[in-house]
């Protein structure tokens, strides 16, 4: 994989430090229709944007240099994480402060305190990006507060921080789906093509509400993949087929198609370790209500899985048999805007 610049920035002119005026970015979550973990070791994969977000909303602070708060509905809290309200530990912040320091620090060391804060509609830790969403709201909104705009691509490599801290080894594909928004077909940083598809597929999330850590699950795979060189090889080689075919499926329409390549890259996933008994279940349980495909979204080891629709009607009896095989089924559709920001 290419090294991921630091980013740089010249210093500002000005010796006079930054006042923050008020400002709000929005950033959506993503999912990952093929091609998860093998893109952190050199296949493609091809992502989506949907139309969960979260928010940031930047104030100028006359206190600490960064103030973060966040707010995440009970709901989207991992079942086990409810009860003690898990989001007000440090280890969830951190990174979100990260994120707004690498923002400061970027734009104008000198620049006074900030007050930023999250609301994040996403549920965490489910594979749907709620990290990267959440940094990359945080990065937009920080540097529109400051009076910057910042490129997609100087966000791009910004995001890289908290995510690396996060995951120690991201591919770049959340963050980059979530900046650029629609679908994309993600390589390498200097590798992001954007699918235009004619018609959306109908897509059905179900979340296993077992939430994992996806820095574990991407070490682990990274970790087998120099072990088991060459059935790894064999995957590698599949997996970039898979995400060629998924690409094209999803230019011409062809659902069909999509399901199925989307069953087989399930599969694959399930070889290399990183599926969980629930999430098998449920993409079985889909498939045998109707669903043309399906599989798990993002870095496995509990979170959603997504399955390919026919048409509506099937699509809600698949979301009743998932929410009785104690699923939490989501429909979702493709955003198209990706980040945003705008003073308020
Ligand atoms: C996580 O959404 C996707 C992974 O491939 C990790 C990455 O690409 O950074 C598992």
């Amino acid at each position: 994989m290419a090294t991921q610049p630091q980013p740089s920035r010249s210093e500002p002119d000005s010796t006079k430090a930054r006042v923050a005026s008020p400002a709000r970015a929005r950033a959506p979550g993503k999912i990952i229709l093929s091609g998860e973990h093998f893109v952190v070791l050199g296949a493609p994969a091809v992502s989506m944007a949907i139309d969960f977000y979260s928010e940031a909303e930047v104030k100028p602070d006359e206190g600490k240099r960064v103030k973060i708060g966040i707010d995440v509905p009970l709901r989207f809290l991992a079942k086990s994480n409810r009860a003690s309200r898990v989001t007000d530990s440090q280890g969830f912040l951190q990174p979100l402060r990260i994120a707004a320091q690498a923002t400061l620090d970027y734009i104008d060391r000198s620049a006074k305190g900030i007050d930023v804060n999250v609301n994040c509609e996403i549920p965490i830790a489910a594979g749907l990006g709620s990290s990267a969403s959440t940094t990359v709201a945080i990065i937009s909104a920080v540097s529109k507060s400051l009076g910057v705009e910042l490129g997609r691509k100087e966000i791009f490599k910004l995001a890289f921080i908290p995510e690396r801290f996060l995951h120690g080894k991201p591919s770049g594909v959340d963050q980059a789906t979530c900046i650029y928004g629609g679908t994309i077909e993600f390589t390498r940083p200097s590798s992001v093509r954007p699918i235009h598809a004619n018609n959306d597929p109908l897509l059905l999330l179900c979340d296993t509400g077992i939430h994992h850590q996806t820095g574990r699950l991407v070490r682990s795979v990274v970790r087998k993949s120099r072990i088991d060189k060459e059935h790894f090889r064999d995957y590698l080689a599949r997996a970039r087929e898979i995400s060629r075919g998924v690409s094209k499926a999803l230019k011409a329409g062809d659902s069909e198609d999509l399901g199925s390549l989307m069953s087989q890259n399930h599969e694959l996933l399930q070889k290399i370790g990183v599926s969980h008994p629930k999430l098998d279940r449920l993409v079985a349980a889909a498939k045998r209500a109707g669903a043309l495909g399906a599989k798990l979204t993002g870095a496995g080891g509990g979170g959603c899985i997504v399955a390919v629709c026919s048409n509506t009607k099937s699509r809600d009896k698949i979301a009743r048999i998932l929410s009785r095989e104690d699923g939490t089924p989501y429909r979702i559709s493709r955003d198209l805007r990706g980040v945003d920001a705008h003073f308020t």
